[in-house]
């Protein structure tokens, strides 16, 4: 459920965010740029926290999924926390109105500094990965003399996720602790004087489409806090992570945040812990979309049809990294009975991972057109660069009938502004 829908413009039946037109914003902010939906990120958190009603659970977003401070503070007054992996996301959590009692500092490497940072900022958790970092924290927390909450993110080796890049749950991969380490370090930590341990954590990975692997790592989690518990350890908050799927529309859909719930109240409903998720995709994927102009079309000799758009892999990684799939339209809705073509949509970076789609069905599209790559509000911009030295890709959060563009595209002046010249260089 998003808010992009077909309305009557003056050209025609066009595409419009809530009550915007995206041709309003592409005119008045240039493209390629991002737009979000408020109403799209109100709509899925609340879908999210309903879903285990008349239970309360505790919802940190997942900054990395998009880290736009406009798209943080909107969910921020809703009463999302914030689940962290560095210094910068802190400060972005902090700066948006996050709350610290509600930023959860999670991550496979957090350096001292950013440990230090999150103890002085006063976050709500810190979820503690490995041995080494678990006496680093204590080593820290002792010298400032605080206390810090930590849970022990548990690897429960059920690999999950859309990609293999995006699996973190499996032995194989660097997150957590193994199921089998876990209560010598849980009573290892309850021992230190430096910390109160909350309870355990878990995410074995993004874009899950599919039950098995979620219950598989719940079920894996339940028999931990009851072995914790039956050892005399005190487990109050279980963190089962993230990583529900969205529909991109190449896939069968994912279950719905209620069947999640379902999941997760059957496996660990009755444990008396306090739930806690840190949803990100989920939040943002439908909300956003990157509006982009077609620059040109050619075909070549072999009959290949590309669509030269103005948005580029720098834009959007996802297709060039995953091998992800975004559906592509035009802004302009076609005439019904439209014909088809196949197209490889792809940008203007030289290299040809810079394709955002192959053989893609469109109807015919010419320089100049709008088109929107749908489901893009998440790991779309926070994933951005100047790759081909193209300005940092702008952001615009539509309300209602009003916009705003919440993170202005970079001059060149500004782009170039930003480096030094070695002093040798004069
Ligand atoms: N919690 C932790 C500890 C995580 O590592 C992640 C995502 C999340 C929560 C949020 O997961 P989500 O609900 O968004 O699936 N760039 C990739 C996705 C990387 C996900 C990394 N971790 C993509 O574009 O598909």
């Amino acid at each position: 459920m998003h808010h992009f829908h077909d309305r009557p413009g003056p050209p025609g039946l066009e595409l419009w965010c809530e009550e915007v037109p995206l041709s309003r914003i592409a005119d008045a902010v240039g493209t390629p740029v991002y737009v979000y939906a408020s109403a799209t990120l109100a709509h899925h958190y609340a879908v999210f926290v309903r879903a285990f009603a008349p239970r309360d659970v505790s919802v940190a977003y997942a900054v990395k999924a998009n880290s736009s401070l406009a798209v943080l503070a909107t969910l921020a007054r809703l009463g999302a926390g914030a689940d962290t992996v560095s210094e910068g996301e802190i400060r972005r959590a902090l700066a948006a109105g996050v709350p610290a009692s509600r930023i959860v500092f999670s991550g496979v490497g957090k350096t001292d500094a950013e440990l230090a940072f999150a103890l002085d900022a006063g976050v709500s958790e810190i979820n503690l990965e490995s041995e080494l970092e678990l006496h680093r924290l204590a080593a820290i927390a002792a010298d400032k003399g605080v206390r810090a909450t930590v849970a022990l993110r548990v690897n429960p080796d059920v690999g999950a996720g859309g990609h293999a890049k995006i699996t973190t749950g499996s032995d194989e991969n660097k997150f957590g602790v193994s199921a089998s380490e876990v209560e010598r370090l849980y009573a290892r930590a309850c021992a230190l004087p430096q910390f109160d341990v909350a309870g355990l954590a878990c995410h074995i990975g993004s874009q899950i489409t599919e039950f098995a692997p979620l219950r598989a790592a719940f079920a894996a989690m339940r028999t931990l806090v009851e072995r914790l518990r039956a050892g005399g350890l005190p487990v109050r908050r279980l963190d089962l992570g993230g990583g529900l799927g969205v529909p991109y529309g190449d896939a069968p859909p994912p279950p719905t945040p209620a069947d999640y719930a379902r999941a997760v109240l059957d496996t660990v409903g009755d444990l008396e812990v306090e739930l806690a998720f840190e949803p990100g995709r989920l939040i943002v994927a439908n909300a956003g979309v990157l509006l982009s102009r077609v620059i040109q079309v050619h075909t070549r000799p072999s009959g290949r049809r590309f669509l030269v758009l103005d948005a580029a892999m720098n834009d959007l990684l996802r297709p060039a990294l995953y091998d992800a799939h975004h559906a592509i339209r035009p802004v302009r809705t076609p005439e019904p009975g439209a014909v088809e073509r196949p197209y490889d949509v792809v940008g203007p970076v030289c290299e040809t991972g810079d394709t955002f789609a192959r053989d893609r069905r469109l109807p015919d599209l010419a320089a100049g057109d709008l088109v929107a790559l749908m489901t893009a509000g998440a790991y779309g911009a926070s994933m951005s660069s100047e790759y081909n030295s193209r300005p940092l890709v702008p952001e615009v959060l539509v309300k209602g009938a009003d916009y705003a563009v919440t993170r202005p595209r970079p001059s060149y002046e500004e782009m170039l502004g930003r480096e030094r010249r070695a002093p040798w260089l004069g």
